[in-house]
């Protein structure tokens, strides 16, 4: 049902905030990116909670299969730039 995003035009950028704890952010991120996939849109899901439950809900598991440098922290900590 979308149209295709013509050539030259940036994608879209949806981040998912809020202060409260546990009022779905990590599900509605999710569940977003997978009703978008379904309609035909690709998708990057960053995750950016250092609890990484977007990434396990992904089937990554951080604490065994991601070092901090596959992570934004050393951007974070301002050891690198880009
Ligand atoms: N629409 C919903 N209906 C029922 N349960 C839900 C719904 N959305 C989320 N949940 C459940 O609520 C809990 C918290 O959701 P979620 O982890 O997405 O919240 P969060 O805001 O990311 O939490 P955190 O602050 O810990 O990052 C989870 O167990 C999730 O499965
Ligand atoms: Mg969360």
């Amino acid at each position: 049902p979308f149209a295709k995003r013509p050539a030259g035009v940036k994608g879209k950028k949806i981040a998912i905030g809020n202060f409260k704890g546990g009022v779905s952010k990590t599900t509605t991120a999710m569940t977003l990116a997978q009703g978008l996939s379904l309609f035909g849109r690709r998708v990057l899901l960053v995750d950016l909670d250092p609890q990484a439950s977007l990434s396990a809900l992904n089937g990554i598991l951080a604490d065994s299969e991601v070092s901090d440098e596959q992570t934004v922290l050393p951007l974070i900590y301002g050891d690198v730039d880009d």
